[in-house]
């Protein structure tokens, strides 16, 4: 799409995740919400390894991940929301589900006439997807499912030897993924992320719905894959607290707290001072560690549900099957 020169002082993982990709390959690719599992988007058999390293059905719509909002009009049609949306949050934690041109492979797009469409705001994803001189295909860099990755670790764990490289970016810093919006011809937010259904609505002037929330989105053709009612799964059995149900007792459970944690041997707080962002930027962290320790089950709480709490709440449950 470009053919940019690799930069003369590039670093040795840069160089070698941009050859991966050039033939064919998969990178470990960090950006502000999660770490993505990367290919060449217009290489299909390239995209194929994706799906397969995943073990994620072909049916659920890759994201394309491009270095500057205007190469988005070679993959995507705009449309005048298209437009304002892509000038004021990218880059950033938004995609646009548009209408796809034809050098989008049927891979990618799970044969939809569609295509989600991100810049991510991460200085490593923007040089790899630059340096490679085309737009990358990436899903979050789990196995399908599971929980998100926000560190370089994470992907390495999950995924091992299934990827070539994996870019050290270190931690996400929105740490949820990103808000899947469809603007036309309603603005529906598919899954709820990193940017706030309150700021979208300030950027396009109107309302905007929330599939599976209002009767404005029975429109869709169908939900984001994406919206599965389980994902994002711990192994261990996660239920959800109940507003106002006092903390289990029990030591054996693991608890996810918002701000304040019962006196329990394995606790994590997702924000002491009660800050969204906060929260959501720990949020697959600390649900890793509790999988990982020795509770035998685990108990969240949900969040406030405005803000980036919509995202958030919607993580806590689908990965307590509760979609
Ligand atoms: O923040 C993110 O979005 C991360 C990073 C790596 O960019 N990526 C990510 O990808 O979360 P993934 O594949 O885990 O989730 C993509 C979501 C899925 O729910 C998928 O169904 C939806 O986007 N999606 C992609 N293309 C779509 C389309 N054409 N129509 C409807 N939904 C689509
Ligand atoms: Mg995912």
């Amino acid at each position: 799409m470009h053919d940019d020169p690799l930069p003369m002082a590039a670093d040795q993982s840069l160089i070698e995740a941009v050859a991966a990709i050039r033939r064919g390959g998969l990178v470990g690719m960090p950006t502000e919400t999660v770490y993505g599992l990367a290919a060449d988007a217009l290489n299909p058999a390239a995209v194929v390894r994706i799906f397969e390293a995943k073990g994620r059905p072909r049916f659920d719509p890759l994201i394309v991940h491009i270095a500057d909002a205007d190469w988005a009009w070679q993959i995507a049609e705009p449309s005048p929301r298209a437009r304002k949306l892509a000038a004021a949050c990218w880059p950033g934690p938004l995609t646009l589900v548009l209408k796809r041109q034809a050098i989008v492979p049927d891979i990618v797009t799970s044969g939809l006439d569609t295509v989600g469409v991100r810049c991510p705001d991460h200085f490593v994803a923007r040089a790899l997807i630059r340096t490679c001189g085309t737009p990358l295909a990436a899903p979050s860099a789990n196995t399908f499912g599971r929980i998100s990755p926000t560190t370089a670790d994470h992907v390495r764990e999950q995924l091992g030897e299934r990827v070539d490289v994996v870019l050290d970016g270190g931690p996400c810093r929105v740490g949820i993924e990103s808000t899947v919006l469809l603007p036309d011809p309603v603005p529906t937010i598919l899954r709820p992320g990193g940017v706030t259904r309150e700021r979208l609505e300030e950027i396009l002037g109107e309302p905007v719905a929330v599939a599976g929330r209002s009767e404005r989105a029975s429109h869709l053709p169908q939900q984001a894959p994406g919206m599965l009612a389980s994902h994002y799964a711990p192994r261990k059995p996660l239920t959800l607290r109940a507003p106002g149900e006092p903390w289990p007792t029990d030591p054996t459970v693991g608890v996810l707290a918002f701000r304040e944690a019962p006196a329990l041997p394995h606790v994590e707080v997702l924000s002491r001072s009660g800050d969204p962002a906060e929260a959501a930027m720990h949020l697959f962290a600390c649900l890793r560690r509790l999988d990982a320790s020795s509770a035998v089950r685990l108990m969240a709480e949900l969040v406030p549900d405005a803000g980036l709490g919509l995202g958030i709440n919607d993580r806590l449950r689908r990965a307590a099957g509760l979609g």
